[in-house]
């Protein structure tokens, strides 16, 4: 039986629109048998009730596409998912999906891909990398997409570093949310993002926590999907009042992360409390950056 765990992650983090993700140490497990016959899906936890169990499963999917790049058939595949990341809230349930197949997949084929691949063709399948990548190879990663490949560096984020996550009990997907976007953006706001996400990858790199208390900031997705998550820049500012570092939407979100050192607890209330005041009610955790991403914890 093989089994695979692998992280949640957040991206963005603020101006690194589709380029900055980091894992996070909230875990999905995936297990997959393929000495039975037949075919089989269960869904544990997160998503158990909503979460296609047939060929429309995106592991399923995932794992699907590798077999066939590789013409490989299993004489029979059950997959066990056992979700502890919530669906459809921006911190990568569904990266986490596709890395946990495409990663079962290869371990199964007879040549397997190189790490490059694998984060290709997961990228390919997710249309960005900055989720994928991180639930691949773990920490933070700064990726670009081009056709051919992605090139990618992992910066190890601090680990006093905490994250504090205010998960709301909506769903927003994606695809609405990148709906939301303009098709083009002023060029003044591009340099401001430019700018913004090179200090903040060397705030992290680094922990510079005085720069990175400066540099959270975005101008070309946020702003649009403002009315999407109803509180944003009013959880925001409870959680820089509560003692944040610094605050984000974790990927399209809804989740809303705030990055800090102390006072975590605090921080979390603060935003939960802020979210009430707009009729939302939503959970708390506090994580840590995962710097392993997915990874084998059985295989016999
Ligand atoms: N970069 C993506 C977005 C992350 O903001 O739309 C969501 O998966």
């Amino acid at each position: 039986m093989l089994k695979i765990r692998i992280p949640a992650s957040t991206a963005n983090l603020g101006p690194g629109f589709d380029t900055l993700g980091m894992a996070l140490n909230l875990y999905n497990y995936l297990e997959v048998n393929t000495k039975t016959n037949g075919f089989k899906i269960e869904v544990f936890g997160e998503g158990k009730d909503y979460i296609p169990k047939d060929e429309n499963n995106i592991v399923y999917k995932m794992m699907n596409t590798i077999f066939n790049r590789a013409r490989f058939k299993p004489n029979g595949l059950s997959i066990k998912l056992e979700n502890n990341i919530p669906i459809a809230r921006g911190l990568g349930s569904s990266a986490a999906a596709i890395v946990g197949g495409a990663l079962a997949a290869n371990l199964l084929i007879p040549n397997p891909l190189s790490l490059e691949e694998l984060l290709l063709i997961v990228t390919e399948f997710e249309g960005h990398p900055d989720n994928v990548a991180p639930a691949l190879i773990g920490g933070l990663i700064s990726s670009i997409y081009t056709t051919e490949k992605i090139i990618y560096k992992k910066i190890n984020p601090p680990q006093d570093l905490n994250l504090v996550v205010a998960i709301p009990d909506y769903t927003l997907s994606t695809k609405v949310a990148r709906n939301a976007l303009p098709q083009n953006i002023p060029l003044q706001d591009a340099v401001f993002n430019i700018g913004y996400s090179t200090l903040l990858v060397l705030a992290l790199q680094e922990g510079d926590y005085n720069l990175l208390g400066q540099v959270m900031k975005d101008k070309i997705h946020q702003p649009y999907r403002l009315p999407l998550v109803p509180g944003m820049n009013e959880v925001f500012k409870a959680a820089l009042q509560a003692g944040a570092i610094s605050v984000a939407l974790s990927g399209s979100g809804p989740t809303l992360i705030a990055f800090s050192q102390n006072n975590s607890e605090i921080i979390g209330q603060a935003m939960q409390n802020a979210f009430l005041q707009y009729d939302i009610s939503c959970q708390y955790k506090i994580l840590k950056p995962d710097l392993n991403g997915a990874i084998v914890i059985n295989n016999q």
